[in-house]
């Protein structure tokens, strides 16, 4: 196993038990989501990767065949790969796998989704921040006990409202709490979304 652990990523300890995997968008990387991840928990230990995709140069989480359209059987590989690093840094960095919270912009919200959808004990909880349905599993899994934030855009072109509504009606059917966020904005994140995943993080963190 190389020093990466298998995927480039940064690793920023906290002073609690928490852990927030952090998946950013498009173009991203592993330094986009920290500013953020801090803000929404200062006190997590903060995990986060680069997708090993590149769609132009573009560092992505999963191969897409157009906008929107997306390589099925490359998401699920990359998923499981995915997983399977959070399991390994687990175990390198010596934080709790139980309290993984995933923080998914757009590209890194749709694997996210697909986390909960095909490795439902990886993540305990995720703020899913303008994703939309990846994939639909030939059997939803067991959600229960999980909580989940859908955070949409109401004037979001690249990842339709519906596609969001429809997710999240997908893993309440599988058992997760659900809290939709809807913002007025577009694909872009805006004060309301990021109140919004605070909140939800920090009452998490609060009936932990
Ligand atoms: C995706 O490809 O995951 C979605 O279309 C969002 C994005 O543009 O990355």
């Amino acid at each position: 196993m190389s020093a990466d652990l298998g995927f480039i990523h940064r690793w920023e300890p906290g002073t609690s038990e928490r852990t927030l995997l952090l998946l950013h968008g498009t173009g991203g990387d592993e330094h986009d989501l920290l500013e953020l991840g801090r803000s929404l928990d200062p006190a997590a230990n903060l995990l986060s990767p680069r997708g090993k995709v590149l769609e132009h140069g573009a560092p992505r989480f999963f191969r897409r065949l157009a906008l929107g359209v997306f390589d099925e059987a490359d998401l699920v590989a990359r998923t499981h790969e995915l997983a399977d690093f959070v399991g390994v840094a687990g175990a390198h960095y010596g934080f709790d796998p139980g309290l993984v919270v995933a923080v998914g912009f757009s590209n890194g919200a749709n694997i996210a989704a697909s986390a909960l959808l095909l490795r439902p004990e990886l993540l305990s909880g995720a703020a899913l921040l303008r994703a939309m349905v990846p994939l639909t599993p030939t059997q939803l899994p067991d959600l229960a006990g999980r909580e989940v934030l859908v955070a949409a855009g109401l004037a979001d072109h690249l990842v339709p409202p519906d596609g969001s509504k429809r997710l999240a009606e997908m893993l309440e059917r599988a058992g997760a709490t659900v809290k939709v966020h809807w913002s007025p904005s577009g694909h872009f994140l805006d004060g309301g979304d990021i109140g919004a995943a605070r909140d939800w993080l920090a009452g998490r963190a609060k009936a932990a």
